[in-house]
């Protein structure tokens, strides 16, 4: 039999074909009631009080920016193994980008290298950090939160790898990822990799309000109809027509047929989860062999996004699986080290801890639809290429 498995996959089922044709057949393709509903119930899987769904994962990563105004000669932090996205956001705003390195067991930003960083500069000098809760692995919101409270800064969450994800914090409650609990705001993206496919989309969760309404708002180019800023002698005459654009926003908008899509793929979501733990447990199992480095997921409730171990020859095994139908994924090429922020100063020897677990990482398939055979033979062949 031959096998041709790649690393994510997603999982269409009959229920989801059947939410896009009705959308399909309604009234509205887009602005419709679909999206609304989405994002009900996306704020109640997450815990959070507002969501606001959006064309894509970087969307949600620019708005809460945009909408706490940063701007040129601001500055932010971000982790160097992450996709460009999440640094790319503020670059948007014209703000510029540091990194500070992973932590090598779990893979996601390290708080004390944020701590080191944070300590050598004056207070106000970030102006927010974007913690990635890279694979699907939880950062540790609570620690951050006392540091950002420290040093004034706005936390974004890149949750995009971790719906369904938590953290136990020290008062023993549980903390979904992009709950707004402990950070201002989080993304999230329904790229056809992630947990909830809709093609394209996106979604910020947040408890904020303020910024909740402000993002509603730019979402659809800064026009609204409420709060009008301009007292027109002749208000009278203005109709129900009447809108103000207040601010520069942009067409971020999500489609009803995506919304209906997502919002049918949210009803399996646990399961989803449940099947990603069971092949992570699967392959931690069968993993526990010489020459192998697993991430390390400690006491938090990982997504599983993503399934990464390190060898010694990435590149050998990245090969040995491709040969054999396997398409295994890097993830990722560090931030610092693309030429578009080189030009910033950032190279080689910044972050050892990614550099070093960049040279060795390598994601293997993790999807819900995955089979028990499918996934045999993935470490049958993981095993012959590690025991050489
Ligand atoms: C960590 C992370 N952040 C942001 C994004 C951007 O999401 P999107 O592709 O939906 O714009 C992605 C998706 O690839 C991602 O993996």
């Amino acid at each position: 039999m031959s096998y041709k498995i790649p690393y994510g996959k997603q999982y269409i089922s009959e229920s989801d074909t059947q939410a896009v044709i009705e959308a399909l057949h309604s009234d509205f393709l887009t602005q419709g009631p679909r999206i609304s509903e989405f994002e009900k119930n996306f704020a109640a899987y997450i815990g959070c009080k507002y969501a606001i769904a959006v064309s894509n994962g970087t969307a949600a990563l620019h708005l809460p920016f945009l909408a706490i105004g940063l701007k040129e000669g601001d500055r932010i932090i971000t982790t160097p193994i992450t996709f460009a996205a999440s640094a790319n956001a503020a670059r948007y705003c014209g703000a510029e980008v540091y990194f500070a390195d992973i932590d090598p067991e779990t893979y996601v930003i390290s708080i004390d290298s944020v701590k080191a960083l944070l300590e050598k500069h004056p207070k106000g000098y970030f102006k927010a950090i974007v913690p990635v809760d890279f694979t699907g692995y939880p950062v540790n919101l609570e620690a951050l939160r006392t540091l950002a409270d420290a040093h004034d800064l706005f936390i974004l969450e890149d949750a995009c790898h971790s719906p369904g994800g938590y953290f136990i914090d020290s008062k023993g409650i549980r903390q979904n990822c992009g709950n707004g609990h402990y950070a201002h705001a989080a993304a999230f993206s329904f790229h056809p990799v992630k947990h909830i496919a809709a093609g394209e989309g996106g979604m910020i969760t947040t408890n904020d309000e303020a910024l909740y309404k402000k993002m509603m708002v730019l979402r659809t180019h800064g026009i609204t109809k409420e709060n009008l800023v301009m007292d027109f002698p002749e208000a009278e005459l203005q109709g129900a027509w009447y809108y103000e654009m207040q601010h520069l926003g942009f067409n971020y908008r999500i489609t009803d047929i995506q919304a209906a899509l997502a919002n049918s793929q949210l009803q399996r979501a646990d399961e989803g989860i449940k099947k990603r733990h069971e092949i992570a447990g699967y392959y931690d199992e069968k993993f526990n062999v010489p020459g192998i480095k697993k991430q390390n997921n400690g006491k938090v409730f990982n997504a599983f996004h993503l399934y990464v171990i390190e060898v010694a020859d990435r590149k050998g095994l990245y090969e040995h699986l491709k040969s054999a139908g396997i398409f295994a994924q890097i993830h990722y090429v560090p931030v610092h080290l693309m030429p578009y922020y080189r030009q910033f100063g950032w190279k080689e020897g910044d972050f050892p801890n990614a550099e070093n677990y960049y040279k060795h990482c390598i994601s293997l398939p993790m999807y819900p639809t995955l089979s028990r055979e499918e996934q045999d033979y993935v470490i049958a062949k993981v095993l012959e290429f590690v025991s050489k």
